[in-house]
């Protein structure tokens, strides 16, 4: 593991400190989640052991990036399958500002503005190689415009 920055290491305190005072915050998330997207849901075919598993990955691969345990190229390859299961750019990104915001209200007073940049830091990392990545395999999938050929 190389030394973690401060940013980094205010991420990893949050998550420490919700799962400390708070609890677990896989159900507030995608209640969020699907209130913006209500199509989610049966994307998931309302299975809440997939949705579960899902978002301790997710959380996983967070503590994981702010940790340096992994770097952001180690934790694209779920892409592929979600662009081919139509998980939308704007469904990604939104999940990860509702995790932080999830977070972030749940910690209230305990919340530090370490914490806001630190979260703000890594996301800002993260988002344009995820939108880089979809694009490029919403470009593989895209079926070839025929009309266009005279
Ligand atoms: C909206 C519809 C979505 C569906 C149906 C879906 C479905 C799935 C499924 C079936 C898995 C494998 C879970 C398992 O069995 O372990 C998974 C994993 C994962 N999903 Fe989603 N997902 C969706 C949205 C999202 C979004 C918006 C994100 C953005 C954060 C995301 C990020 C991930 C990640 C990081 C994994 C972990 C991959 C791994 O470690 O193997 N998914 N998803």
């Amino acid at each position: 593991m190389q030394q973690v920055d401060t940013g980094d290491a205010a991420v990893l305190r949050s998550l420490e400190l919700y799962g400390e005072h708070v609890g677990e915050p896989t159900t507030i998330i995608y209640e969020r989640f699907f209130a913006r997207y209500p199509e989610a849901e049966e994307m998931f075919a309302y299975d809440r052991h997939v949705e579960e598993r899902m978002m301790s990955s997710v959380l996983m691969m967070i503590s994981d990036l702010a940790d340096h345990t992994s770097t952001i190229d180690e934790c694209l390859y779920w892409i592929t399958d979600h662009v081919a299961w139509e998980v939308s750019r704007d469904m990604v990104f939104d999940m990860f500002e509702m995790i932080h915001d999830t977070i972030r209200e749940g910690l209230g007073e305990r919340w530090t503005p370490e914490m806001g940049t630190g979260w703000h830091n890594l996301l800002g990392r993260m988002k344009p190689a995820m939108a880089e990545r979809i694009t490029e395999i919403e470009g593989y999938s895209r079926v070839p415009d025929l009309s266009a050929r005279v």
